[in-house]
């Protein structure tokens, strides 16, 4: 566990953590720099002698000498003779001037190591990753790995990496290789309607790294984007990385109300939908909208981001093309992604870029991570070639239909008043809406001590008021899985209400 310490003896909070990795004088050291440099601490300022600071801080003076010394070495501090340590009256001209100009600090600048869309980027709230544990009831967007056919693929990567030719090791086509991109533009024609020639897909490393390419290529610092409200964390964060200004759009019945989009910002630059099965809510965009956000997106000149991330899981009704295929394909880009329907740690998605952006992000791939592992990429080639990505996903649409199935009776029975859980005919989750008096938070909190994961509904909003409720993966567990996660979640549930309104954490 990291355990944070704090000094009363200097005049900003002093945070150490014992069990990182960065040695604690480096901690110090870079603590009271970042001070000096938000302007915390101010030319001349007094420094706490090293014995009373290794005491409040409960470290060594050793560690507490190496830190000042450092600190000394480089310009930020100065020995005065019979009045001990000082911040020094001029700070190395390096770090106060940027081209001549002074540098703008702010007490809250305080990690000054990081430039500001560094900062921008870690203080980020979105989704905390889990990574590589054991699936547990109801985590968010994980597919069943329970039942991903691991000896087929192992065979199909064993083949693959027999056969590696010297080519193969070469840097590849940052596009991807090219019979995944035939492979990917013959699937997305015959099942979203998403009609392209391979030399507009390009393989990127998951929708996320798709999204930020996006961004990057086509966003300037201070352009507007449309963004779903509530809506997908990580391309709020992809927007946020980007220096985008962020313009939360609400999403109703019928999909994002484009309406009310143009009302906040006629002249955005990009919109990021999920017109398929709306990323948190469910709905999926209906036709009218979809022919009016296309309208518009020609007439502002926009960007339309289509992430059409688990299209593969539609349990009835007929699936909808994509927006793509409706006449807009030169204003969308269209984003697909494996995560769900082969397995996350694969990390390969695709983006269908009109033909005139292909080259462009191609290009841009080279000043990134150039593309994924060629070798991940050929077996998932003759995975889908060999027809077993077909298999897999009718296999799975059947088990997920079955499991959601199990989660709607077993909350209905066990919490029929205080989840109200809204099935829907496509995907991997489902929302649950709370009553007022419990909040979703809490009982993220309580059903994480009882090892269950649920995530809360209100952290997907932007801007607007709230709505309280509990986001539930379906598709990781099995139904005994579902079963046992649903009796927890119900005494999450009661502890939660239980719990008075002050000790709530926003
Ligand atoms: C809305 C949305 N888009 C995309 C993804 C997939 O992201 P990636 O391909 O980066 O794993 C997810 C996964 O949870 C998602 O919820």
């Amino acid at each position: 566990m990291s355990k944070k310490r704090a000094s009363s003896s200097t005049p900003f909070l002093v945070r150490l953590d014992p069990s990182a990795s960065q040695p604690l004088h480096r901690q110090l050291y870079e603590e009271i720099r970042n001070a000096i440099l938000g302007g915390l601490l101010h030319p001349g300022h007094p420094i706490p002698a090293s014995r009373g600071l290794a005491d409040d801080l409960d470290i060594s003076r050793t560690t507490v000498l190496q830190a000042i010394d450092q600190l000394k070495a480089e310009g930020y501090l100065k020995s005065v003779v019979g009045s001990g340590t000082r911040v020094a009256d001029v700070l190395p001209e390096r770090l106060t001037q940027i081209n001549g100009q002074p540098r703008a600090v702010s007490p809250a600048a305080t990690p000054a190591t990081l430039a500001r869309r560094g900062m921008a980027i870690t203080g980020i709230q979105g989704t905390e990753l889990r990574a590589g544990s054991e699936p547990r009831a109801f985590r968010l967007g994980i597919p069943g790995l329970d039942l991903f056919p691991r000896k087929l693929w192992n065979r199909l990567l064993i083949q693959r990496a027999r056969l590696t030719s010297v080519p193969e090791l070469d840097y590849g086509d940052p596009a991807g290789v090219d019979p995944l991109r035939r492979a990917i533009a013959s699937y997305v024609a015959s099942a979203r309607g998403v009609h392209c020639t391979p030399d507009q897909v390009i393989v990127v490393g998951g929708a996320q790294q798709g999204i930020a390419s996006v961004c990057r290529l086509l966003l300037d610092p201070g352009d507007d984007a449309w963004l779903e409200e509530p809506g997908y964390t990580s391309a709020r964060s992809a927007l946020i990385a980007a220096s985008a200004r962020i313009v939360p759009v609400p999403v109703d019945a019928q999909g994002i109300d484009v309406a009310e989009g143009i009302r906040r910002a006629p002249g955005a630059r990009l919109v990021y939908v999920t017109p398929s099965h709306q990323y948190p809510l469910g709905s999926t965009m209906s036709l009218q909208r979809r022919i009016e956000l296309l309208e518009w997106a020609h007439a502002a000149n926009a960007w339309v981001v289509e992430d059409d991330y688990d299209s593969e899981f539609r349990y009835g009704g007929r699936p909808l093309m994509a927006l793509h295929g409706l006449g807009g394909s030169s204003r969308v880009i269209y984003l697909g992604t494996f995560s769900k329907s082969v397995f996350p740690a694969l990390r390969i998605g695709y983006l269908v870029v009109p033909h005139e952006l292909a080259g462009a992000f191609a290009r841009a791939r080279m000043y990134s991570d150039l593309h994924p592992p060629t070798l991940q990429q050929l077996v998932l080639a003759d995975f889908i070639q060999r027809g077993h990505f077909a298999r897999h996903v009718r296999r799975m649409r059947k088990t997920y239909e079955l499991r959601q199935n199990r989660l709607v009776r077993e909350v209905r029975e066990e919490i029929p008043g205080s989840l109200k859980l809204r099935p829907r005919n496509a995907g991997l989750h489902m929302v649950g809406y709370l009553p007022p008096d419990i909040h979703d938070q809490d009982v993220v909190r309580e059903a994480l001590s009882r090892g269950v994961e649920v995530s809360a509904l209100s952290l997907h909003y932007a801007g607007s008021t709230a709505r309280n409720g509990l986001l539930m993966g379906f598709a990781s567990v099995d139904e005994e899985g579902i079963r046992r996660g649903v009796l927890r979640l119900r005494d999450a549930i009661q502890a939660a209400r239980a719990r008075p309104s002050g000790e709530r954490v926003a």
